[in-house]
């Protein structure tokens, strides 16, 4: 069955603690526009918050809407996007708007299956952009949710094998409502205090919770495949 303790303690914690991204809608408002979290998530692939922050200020201040972006000229984005790295991002980037406008009259589709029918969008954007955008119960497992899942639950399996395990965890523990919420959550805490190494444990809303806190060396998990 579903576990629903879990959500209901991060999301808790979330409403207190939730980083003020500028991509996230501010408490209390509606629902962040989904062309501003579809720009972030594709930026966020491979790059930090903190080297995102002032590109995705510069992107929505040139570009407001999907439709500037898609009416913009290739040299323009590329040289925009110079310094983000990985310019299949930024060619798919621009693909992608211009089906939006195109295809969909400049709305996004408001379904994973849909989003995920969009050039460059794979199962992670789509199940992020249609959690945080549309509210869509979406299972969303990027690096940090692996992490934080793979503790959670002790999970001895070594990775990659580990993956569909975590992924059918995660599903378990993601709620019905605030789906959006809760995956971003689950990446603060990746992100802030169920870190890589030397994991914040004393001060995590979901001690309580966890499996990998009641072991020896809870930063063990995920457990890397042995060399
Ligand atoms: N990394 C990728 N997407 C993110 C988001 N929406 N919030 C925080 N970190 C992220």
């Amino acid at each position: 069955g579903r576990d629903t303790k879990i959500a209901s303690d991060l999301l808790a914690h979330y409403d207190v603690h939730a980083r003020r991204l500028p991509w996230r809608a501010p408490p209390g408002a509606n629902a962040a526009d989904p062309y501003r979290v579809w720009l972030s998530e594709v930026m966020l692939q491979q790059t930090t918050v903190a080297a995102v922050g002032p590109y995705f200020a510069k992107f929505t201040q040139r570009w407001p809407s999907v439709a500037d972006l898609a009416a913009s000229e290739d040299a323009d984005l590329m040289a925009a996007w110079a310094g983000l790295g990985y310019y299949a991002r930024a060619r798919n980037l621009l693909a992608c708007a211009r089906a939006v406008v195109r295809d969909h009259g400049g709305h996004f589709p408001d379904t994973e299956d849909g989003l995920r029918a969009l050039p460059g969008v794979g199962a992670y954007t789509a199940a992020a952009v249609a959690a945080i955008a549309f509210g869509r119960r979406a299972v969303v497992v990027d690096a940090n949710v692996e992490r934080v899942v793979a503790r959670l639950f002790a999970i001895a399996t070594p990775l990659p094998a580990a993956r569909p395990q975590i992924r059918e965890a995660a599903d378990r523990i993601t709620p019905d409502a605030r789906a959006g919420d809760f995956a971003q959550a689950m990446m603060d805490l990746g992100a802030t205090i169920c870190t890589p190494r030397n994991p914040a444990c004393g001060i995590c809303p979901l001690r309580d919770d966890c499996a990998a806190v009641l072991t020896a060396d809870p930063a063990a998990y995920p457990v890397k495949a042995a060399k």
